[in-house]
């Protein structure tokens, strides 16, 4: 059946950039393989890659860029300032930005986030600025969240139009980065992203493997002749989602990309959705406003 989508797809940010729909994630991929890892991704056409500082690998991922001799301008990169930085406010983001530049050896990152929430209202005010700063600079293309429960995210537009009363410009949110997946849907974070025309990311998009052998999507992976990885990340593009699979396996990174020959009805989409709320990984959405 014909698809919407295709691995070249992309998402126009309201930073006026563009960004791949399907992304390589490295959390928990070794430094020392991470290189090899992102250029078998490259080579069967993933385009975009999700590092941060806490995964320690920036450095991999930038090497890679190098050795793959694909223009810097077609590999969009993602680094995260990790909740150390965020919870250091304005100088310890303004010195992550930096470090990720230098570690990575690029003269500017294609996205930058703030992994997490924590460190209370100033601090994230001030983490932000800094943000907004990096792409007045150069450094920065595109900015956004990630694991910002709405509550911060209604707080961080409140920072935005204090920082546009206070010095002129509030920075615009591109992405917003959240573990989704039928087990943790949040659709209320989806539906607040796109009312803003914002990109939602869906971090674990496999769960980390935890639901292999699911009744549904089992049968939804032989009915439509794919793997299980591959109905999840497909359920993940259909609803609309930039899905950021991990993996180091040779096989399975070219697997987790070849997602476009097919495509679920409404009535799969909606079978595969649960009201469980089961997240994997961490869950700092939660947490409150002065944490
Ligand atoms: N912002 C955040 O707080 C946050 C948190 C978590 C993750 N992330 C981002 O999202 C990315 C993905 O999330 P994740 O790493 O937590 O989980 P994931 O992509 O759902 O799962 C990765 C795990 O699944 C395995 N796997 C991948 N494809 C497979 C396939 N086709 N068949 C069987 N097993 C497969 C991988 O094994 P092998 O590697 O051994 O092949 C790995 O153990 C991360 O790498 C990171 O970039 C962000």
């Amino acid at each position: 059946m014909a698809s919407t989508y295709n691995i070249n797809s992309t998402f126009k940010l309201n930073s006026g950039y563009e960004i791949p729909r399907l992304g390589f994630g490295v959390y928990q991929t070794p430094p020392e393989g991470t290189q090899k890892a992102c250029l078998e991704a490259l080579k069967v056409g993933y385009r975009h890659i999700d590092s941060a500082a806490a995964y320690r690998n920036e450095a991999g991922v930038g090497e890679a860029l190098r050795a793959s001799g694909i223009p810097r301008s077609e590999i969009f990169f993602t680094s995260k300032v990790p909740t150390s930085g965020v919870k250091g406010g304005y100088e310890a983001t303004k010195a992550q930005i930096e470090k990720s530049l230098k570690t990575a050896g690029v003269d500017y990152l294609d996205l930058m986030l703030l992994h997490a929430p924590y460190g209370g209202s100033a601090a994230r005010k001030g983490a932000w600025k800094a943000l907004v700063e990096g792409v007045e600079e150069g450094k920065l293309r595109s900015i956004g969240i990630s694991n910002y429960g709405v509550h911060h995210l209604d707080e961080l537009e409140q920072h935005i139009a204090e920082l546009k009363a206070e010095r002129g410009n509030g920075g615009v949110i591109s992405v917003g980065q959240y573990e989704i997946h039928p087990w943790c849907a949040r659709n209320d974070i989806i539906d607040w992203c796109a009312k803003r025309n914002i990109a939602c990311e869906a971090y674990s998009p496999v769960v980390q493997g935890a639901r292999w052998g699911d009744k549904t999507l089992v049968k939804l992976a032989e009915k439509h002749g794919k793997t299980e990885a591959q109905i999840l990340l497909r359920w993940s593009l259909q609803k609309g989602l930039v899905p950021l699979p991990k993996s180091v396996t040779p096989s399975r990174i070219k697997e987790n990309a070849e997602l476009y020959e097919f495509e679920l009805s409404k009535e799969d989409m909606a079978e595969l959705e649960t009201n469980e709320y089961a997240p994997v990984c961490w869950d700092p959405l939660k947490s409150e406003l002065d944490n």
